[in-house]
């Protein structure tokens, strides 16, 4: 059609866990072992997201704190998640930060793949772990439920191959879509005030397209994209379906988990940020200049 084919996109997966029990740990081991090093020399920089690349296919993941993250983007009726992995650590079991992902991810309807993880551990007992979860109704699949659970360990690496095939595996039953061609649009993962480079805000784009040069509407801000950054640091034209992205040329800094969205008309978008702002006078002037 003229509005673009939709195709299917990458899954965004967001890692909950109680704590301690190695969620920095595994999103580390796979961004060390997996998202390719940038030109500048393999130093990647946080930017609160990052994708990798499978023999299977593409997995982007949300690397900021699980369950902030997720929080303040339901709050603002946002959806961004597509899975989440919960991680559980073996030697610990279910705790009630466990407990509490998997209310989060049932009420947000998000389907949860179990990271059963520190199986290096001498006193990891992964059937507990199973055990402790089939009693809340997450049953494993080879118990005849429909829950992923994957033994890994963010030490040694065990498993973490299984854990992205899992989760591929997973986005295939959702049949995640989107269409490329169209206008950029998703959701800011976090921004904050560069001292040199001024307003930089982490964009997660869901629909579409988002290249340097669009005029972007991020919650109570616009701005042109100056420039914009993979998760290595590399500038980049163009961000499509489930890529993260740094934007520069905002005029402040979104809240995580604001919209954001490509518009055509730069007037009409400081107009929008402006009443978003409550500053109704301004409009009021604007419009009588225009
Ligand atoms: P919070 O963010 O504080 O909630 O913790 P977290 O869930 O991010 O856990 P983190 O990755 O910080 O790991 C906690 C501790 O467990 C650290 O000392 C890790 O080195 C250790 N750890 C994490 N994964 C493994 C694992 O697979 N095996 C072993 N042996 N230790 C692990
Ligand atoms: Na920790
Ligand atoms: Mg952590």
């Amino acid at each position: 059609s003229h509005e673009g084919d939709r195709q299917g996109r990458a899954p965004i997966v967001t890692v909950m866990g109680h704590v301690d029990h190695g969620k920095t740990s595994l999103l580390d081991y796979i961004r060390r072992t997996r998202v390719a090093a940038g030109e500048s020399g393999g130093i990647t920089q946080h930017i609160g997201a990052y994708h990798v690349e499978t023999d299977n296919g593409m997995v982007t993941f949300l690397d900021t704190p699980g369950h902030a993250a997720f929080t303040a983007m339901r709050a603002r009726g946002a959806k961004l998640t597509d899975i989440v992995i919960l991680v559980v650590a073996a030697d610990d079991g279910v705790m009630p930060q466990t407990e509490e992902a998997v209310q989060h991810a049932r009420a947000a309807g998000v389907p949860l793949v179990i990271a059963v993880n520190k199986v290096d551990k001498e006193d990891a007992d992964p059937d507990r772990v199973k055990n402790e979860l089939a009693q809340r109704d997450v049953i494993p699949e080879d118990w005849g439920g429909d829950v992923q659970f994957i033994e890994v360990s963010a030490k040694t690496g065990h498993g973490i191959d299984d854990l992205l095939e899992a989760v591929l595996l997973q986005a295939e039953v959702l049949e995640l879509s989107a269409v490329p061609e169209a206008p950029g649009q998703g959701v800011v993962v976090e921004s904050r005030l560069d001292k040199g480079r001024g307003p930089v805000a982490t964009l997660l784009v869901q629909n579409g397209t988002l290249r340097k040069g669009d005029i972007v509407l991020a919650g109570l801000h616009y701005g042109r994209i100056r420039a914009m950054l993979d998760e290595n640091g590399k500038a980049v034209e163009e961000a499509g379906p489930s890529i993260p992205v740094e934007i520069l040329g905002l005029d402040g800094t979104p809240a995580a988990g604001d919209e954001f969205a490509v518009v055509s008309n730069e007037k009409k978008a400081r107009e929008v940020a402006l009443f978003r702002q409550g500053k109704y006078r301004e409009v009021k002037l604007a419009r009588q200049q225009a």
